[in-house]
């Protein structure tokens, strides 16, 4: 087969939006990250890519590793379109998203064919590489469409082992319910349908996106299931805890919560690493958006490497991966500062692009305050992005209405303090981007911003009463 894909590469026009340790494409478009997996001591992250151009056009899969989390290597493009199952001209078509497995030391991809002219055809194939980087594809796909072909999308497969059964969930919707199907395997390449691990009530979408479903929690069958579910904007991504029944194949959810409250959050994946942690990437984007960084011929970015664990009320906590402190520079910090109200603080030598910053405030439910950190500040001080926490009312937000380029918007989301009376927050800030994660991984808030480069300061206030912040560090990276 002539090979139409063999273009010329964008070039990046501009640096001013590339990040600075987020794992990005080389070139082109980046979306969903795919196939993660720790293979031969390693970890392997791939992702939805189109080389040739910052718009999303026939699907590759970029190629990328790293020894630590943290430094990453780009390698050839694993999966290009090539097969009738992944590539037809004149169509839509390409090698959509799913996941890596390791079957015997042999790293097996498992991921949606789409072509669509009229209608889209979406089914499952499977490509194996001994070497890690070289990839062979099936001759034909493993599963060849939908239980019911009167659906609303069929793809994503993810997949895991468990005791000597390969198992897969997929993205699916009918009847106006997102859900995800359950597939078993005793080989990866013959599947058996075995029903419905769990749906929408009606209130969680049309379509669900990306699913993965993975043990986690103290007892064998605690289970939590994510997925990006389909038009119920502003909700990018959900995730339900509970029970996974390997006899019936059925999923009972406990609690059900926003994996993210940020705006560019979105289809996230896990894997779990040598040492048995559940190690979560999500895209930092969101379809529909602006997305600046397309004028410079480029676009999208994964979030940091976040490691999740499940609170005994089942609510799922994300905490960036230990091993990011191998990232800190230079350090200054500050301790019980009176913020008072009206007033802003800042610290000689913090501010910058690339920052980690962690700030312990004591929160006064009866003061009726509202304190919080200026980040990406302007010399005249009006470009910035607020991230703000009201203990009278509960609430965390993120205001990026004034962060620069692109779009702005407020993400609100409820915290309460923790035990001891405190509001922590953990921030990372890279060159377009801002991660906080708040009272260790209760809440995390994702956005893409486009400040001016010139926009470095860090500003803490309060208002409506004064506040304390306690301890005060932050970290250039
Ligand atoms: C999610 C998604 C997937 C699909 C892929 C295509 O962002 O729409 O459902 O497989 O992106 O790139």
């Amino acid at each position: 087969m002539s090979n139409t894909l063999e273009k010329e590469t964008i070039p990046i026009t501009n640096a001013r939006y590339r990040l600075q340790y987020h794992l990005m494409p080389p070139v082109g478009w980046m979306n969903d990250p795919n196939g993660l997996i720790y293979y031969k001591g390693e970890y392997h992250a791939f992702y939805q890519h189109y080389p040739y151009g910052p718009w999303q056009g026939p699907m590759h899969w970029g190629h990328a590793k790293s020894k630590d989390l943290v430094h990453w290597e780009h390698l050839p493009i694993a999966l290009t379109p090539s097969m009738p199952y992944d590539y037809a001209e004149n169509t839509v078509y390409g090698c959509w998203s799913g996941s890596a497995v390791d079957d015997d030391g042999v790293l097996t991809l498992i991921y949606t064919g789409h072509v669509e002219s009229n209608d889209p055809v979406e089914v499952q194939c499977i490509a194996r590489s001994t070497d890690g980087i070289h990839f062979k594809k099936g001759a034909a796909s493993i599963i060849a469409g939908p239980p019911d072909a009167e659906c609303f999308g069929f793809r994503d497969p993810k997949v895991w082992k468990h005791g000597e059964v390969w198992h897969l969930v997929i993205g699916y919707g009918k009847d106006g319910k997102g859900k995800a199907l359950h597939y078993t395997s005793s080989d990866l390449n013959e599947w058996t349908y075995e029903g419905i691990a769990a749906e929408s009530d009606g209130t969680m979408g049309d379509m669900w996106e990306c699913p993965d479903l993975f043990p986690l929690g103290g007892t064998p069958d605690s289970h939590v299931l994510l997925f990006s579910p389909m038009n119920i904007a502003p909700v990018k991504t959900l995730y339900l805890s509970g029970q996974f029944d390997y006899g019936s194949g059925k999923f009972s959810t406990q609690h059900k919560d926003r994996v993210d409250y940020g705006f560019d959050f979105y289809a996230p994946q896990t894997f779990e690493d040598a040492s048995g942690r559940r190690i979560l990437f999500g895209w930092m984007n969101i379809w529909g958006a602006e997305m600046p960084e397309k004028e410079d011929g480029w676009m999208g970015a994964f979030t940091l490497p976040r490691v999740l664990t499940l609170a005994e009320d089942g609510s799922l906590l994300a905490n960036p991966a230990e091993e990011l402190k191998a990232l800190r520079g230079e350090h200054v910090n500050a301790a019980n500062v009176l913020l008072k109200d009206g007033e802003e603080y800042s610290l000689a030598g913090a501010e910058g692009s690339a920052l980690e910053i962690e700030a312990v405030f004591l929160a006064d439910a009866s003061s009726g305050a509202e304190f919080g950190l200026r980040v990406r500040c302007s010399d005249d001080g009006l470009q910035y992005t607020e991230i703000s926490y009201k203990a009278s009312e509960g609430v965390l937000r993120m205001n990026r209405d004034h962060a620069g380029a692109g779009e702005g918007g407020v993400n609100e989301a409820s915290l309460v303090p923790m035990e001891d009376g405190r509001v922590k927050l953990r921030l990372f800030l890279d060159s377009s981007s801002v991660e906080l994660f708040a009272n260790d991984g209760r809440r995390t808030i994702t956005n893409r911003i486009y400040p001016l480069e010139s926009s470095l300061g860090l500003k803490l206030f309060s208002r409506n009463g004064n506040s304390v912040l306690e301890s005060f560090n932050v970290w250039r990276i």
